[in-house]
Parts: C-alpha cells; sequence; structure tokens
C-alpha cells in the first residue's frame, strides 16, 4: 500500500507538503513500543488543548458513539485532565486485546503503518494540536490517535479486523486492489457507523474526534447503506468535504467475517 492518505481522514486532507507533519515518514530503525516510550515534557497549554478537546467531544458522545467505543473508552479510562502516557494506553490495551502502541514521531509512511498494524502494534503520535487548531488539524495528533484510534482497538473483533488489514495491505501487490482496501479501511476505521441495539452509532474515528463529523454524520444529511464490502470497495471518498456517503455494519463479527471473505477473494489473505 503506497496510499498514505488511508491513515486518516484529517491526515489525508493536506498532502501538499507545506505542513511537515504531514509529510510521510519512512523509518530507517525501530520505534520504541509500550514501556519503552517515554513521556514528553508536556506545557501546561498543551494539556490545556487535550482536556479541552475531550469535553467538547465527550458531550457529543452519548446516543451518538457506539456501545462498544463507549466500551473501550471506559476500559481504558483515559485520563481527561492531561495528555495520557501512550506507555500506559499500551499496557492497557495489551491487556484488552494484545495490541501495543509504538510512538510514531508523525505520519507514517504507509508500509511501516501497515507493518506495524500487522503485529498488532498501532503508531501512535504524542503530540497534540495547536489550541488553533481544535476543529480542524491536517496532521496527526495524539488527540485524533489516543481517543479516537484506541476505544475501538479494545475490541476483541475490531482489534483482529485492525490486524487483519495491515496484513491485507502487506500482501497487496495491485494497484486497483490497493485502493480497493484503502476504501474499506476509509469508510470502516475512520467513517464507519454501526446499527446498535439503541440505534445507529459511530465506529470511525475520524467521525468519533471530529466535533463537525460526529454532528454530521447521522443527520439525514449523510445517506447511509448497509456496508457489503464489494460495494464499498467501489465507493470513491471525499476527503475535502464532510462524508456524504456511510456504511454501516451490522456487527464487527459480521465486518471481520465480511474482510476475512473479500482479502480471500482479492488475494490478500
Ligand atoms: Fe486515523
Amino acid at each position: 500500500m503506497t496510499n498514505p492518505s488511508v491513515r486518516a481522514a484529517d491526515e489525508a486532507k493536506a498532502q501538499d507538503g507545506s505542513d511537515p507533519r504531514c509529510v510521510p515518514i519512512k523509518l530507517g530503525a525501530p520505534i520504541p513500543v509500550g514501556d519503552e516510550i517515554a513521556y514528553p515534557r508536556y506545557s501546561e497549554e498543551e494539556h490545556e488543548v487535550w482536556r479541552t478537546l475531550y469535553a467538547r467531544q465527550e458531550k457529543l458522545l452519548p446516543g451518538r458513539a457506539a456501545g462498544e467505543f463507549l466500551t473501550g473508552l471506559g476500559a481504558l479510562d483515559l485520563d481527561r485532565e492531561r495528555i495520557p502516557a501512550l506507555a500506559d494506553v499500551s499496557r492497557k490495551l495489551h491487556a484488552g486485546t494484545g495490541w501495543r502502541i509504538a510512538r510514531t514521531p508523525g505520519l507514517l509512511d504507509a508500509r511501516d503503518f501497515f507493518a506495524h498494524l500487522a503485529q498488532r502494534i498501532f503508531p501512535c503520535t504524542d503530540y497534540v494540536r495547536g489550541r488553533s487548531e481544535l476543529d480542524y488539524t491536517p496532521a496527526p495528533d495524539c488527540f485524533h490517535d489516543i481517543f479516537g484510534h484506541t476505544p475501538m482497538i479494545m475490541h476483541p473483533r475490531f482489534a483482529n479486523f485492525y490486524q487483519k488489514i495491515g496484513r491485507a495491505a502487506l500482501n497487496c501487490r495491485d494497484a486497483i486492489v490497493e485502493e480497493s482496501l484503502t476504501r474499506i479501511y476509509w469508510f470502516t476505521v475512520e467513517f464507519g457507523l454501526v446499527r446498535n441495539p439503541e440505534g445507529l452509532r459511530i465506529y470511525g474515528n475520524g467521525i468519533i474526534s471530529s466535533y463537525a463529523e460526529t454532528q454530521f454524520s447521522l443527520t439525514s444529511q449523510a445517506r447511509k447503506r448497509p456496508f457489503i464490502a464489494d460495494e464499498v470497495a467501489r465507493q470513491p471518498y471525499d476527503i475535502w468535504h464532510l462524508q456524504g456517503d456511510l456504511f454501516v455494519v451490522g456487527s464487527f463479527e459480521v465486518l471481520e467475517s465480511s474482510f476475512d471473505d473479500w482479502s480471500a477473494r482479492n488475494g490478500l489473505a
């Protein structure tokens, strides 16, 4: 997989090279994992940005976020007041689903990123966006990565699915299949919806870490379609606007088995 835009909606929105945070990094050496990750010396301003983002998103979650996301968030018990230590989050993930966190210096080269996923390691940033970027940042940051991504990695079936995306990407040699896989990543990991017993809910972290996307995604302005892997693979996406097409999975068991089937048929399993 050569397209780094697969990583995240926000990250994909700025590939013009003007922001060094958006230039994919090709690793020349291993990055620290789990307890190897040192806790940075954050300023009070940086903690305040985290606190503001957390409080604002948390208010939107009831009635919108998937039960599976909320269960993961609760189990992680993230600090609302101060930026959590990646080593601590990694320990909780490992206890939950066997995943760990690696500290990435920024947006990773796609192959490096997927090679980590394939080993059940989530590359995660530890810096936070500036106060002027509360609503939008083109670059990955730890609010998107920790608050947005890690709760779903606590779900056993989603955790398996996420690893399988990494493995499939590493096995991919065909540009068309690669684009299809990118679309599946986009409409699940970043912009997925799930039908909970209580109704339609958000699990995609591109939505759940964004104030505007969270509010927009469940309105009638966003078209919802059932998740059928072949249809998702054919659906182009628009990185510049709020997502007008979204796909709904019935459960994460179905998501994982549908992806297994799609990967096998496309020679990626
Ligand atoms: Fe992301």
